[in-house]
């Protein structure tokens, strides 16, 4: 099963949209997919229409359900471990549990039917996202096209480095994904270069799209609400570019990891501390994405 953590310090950066719209394209191809809402907001449980559930990832951290008995249909290949207000204190009680960040791992070993688990995030440096991102095997950060969203995925990438210094693991930011790009606008375009500075790969835009912002309060993903938008067109794209991307290398040993080339960026205390990059292209060179 590929990890995927959906992350960011800003809130309102397309993070929640990218997971469910992302998902629902991956089990549109036929993989099997686990939404994991870590946000207590629990925007994942309503964008997919569902109703409010009687139990939630703050039962099986606790250790009152499994995996399994809270996990929800959602669609086809789609599936939902929901959260709740409750995961607040959920959390509180993490914070005495003895290695905490190891939490995850333990509960969700018997997960082994899904191809893929994508992890929605709160833009908080909560408890609960650090446990998202050394859980996870594969970053993904949203950045919307505002020079504030381009600061705080610098300020983010740092923060990587400390939780990697912290944790003694490495933390691979896969994808960078630019959202809510808007040709009309000259700051979409100013961001789009700067971010191919940053460092790890950057996935063609996400365009801006009222449909995408529409679908979930119908509770519908943007492939029931709006197949043919550009919304739909853009996160089929990035399906495709996640699925076809090279496997990574599996290795949680931290200290083998130092030398060893990846296929994102690798971020942790290295050598000279910086980022090792082995950039793919993406094929973004300033496109207009105008046409529909
Ligand atoms: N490409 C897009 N075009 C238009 N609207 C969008 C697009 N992507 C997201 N939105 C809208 O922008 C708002 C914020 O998006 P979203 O909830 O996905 O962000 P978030 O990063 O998860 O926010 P939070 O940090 O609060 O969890 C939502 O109303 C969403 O519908
Ligand atoms: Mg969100």
């Amino acid at each position: 099963m590929r990890k995927i953590a959906i992350v960011g310090f800003k809130g309102g950066i397309g993070k929640t949209t990218t997971c469910i719209s992302l998902g629902a394209a991956l089990a549109l191809r036929g993989h099997k997919v686990l939404l994991l809402d870590t946000d207590t907001q629990a925007n994942l449980t309503v964008a997919l229409g569902l109703p409010q559930p009687k139990k939630s990832l703050a039962d099986v951290l606790v250790k009152k359900a499994m995996p399994e008995e809270v996990i929800l249909s959602a669609r086809k290949n789609l599936d939902l471990l929901p959260s709740s207000l409750s995961l607040f204190k959920a959390q509180q009680r993490m914070v005495f549990e003895m290695a905490r960040e190891e939490i995850f791992e333990e509960i969700f070993s018997n997960l082994t039917c899904y191809d893929y688990m994508v992890i929605d995030c709160a833009p908080s440096l909560s408890l609960l996202t650090v446990n998202s991102i050394v859980y996870a095997d594969e970053i993904f950060i949203p950045v919307s096209m505002e020079m504030l969203a381009l600061t705080g995925a610098e300020q983010f990438i740092e923060y990587l480095k400390e939780v990697a210094r912290v944790m003694e693991r490495g933390a691979d930011i896969r994808l960078i994904i630019p959202t809510m790009y808007d040709p009309r606008r000259r700051v979409s375009d100013k961001v789009m270069q700067l971010l191919g500075k940053l460092g790890p790969r950057v996935t063609q835009p996400i365009r801006v799209d009222t449909m995408l912002s529409e679908a979930p309060g119908e509770g519908q993903t943007i492939y029931e609400y709006a197949p043919r938008s550009r919304g739909a067109i853009d996160y089929a794209r990035l399906a495709e570019t996640v699925a076809t991307l090279p496997p990574l290398e599996k290795t949680n040993n931290y200290h083998s990891q130092l030398n060893q080339p990846t296929n994102g960026v690798k971020v942790k205390e290295g050598i000279n501390d910086t980022h090792h990059l082995s950039r793919q292209s993406e094929g973004w060179g300033g496109q207009n994405y105008n046409n529909n």
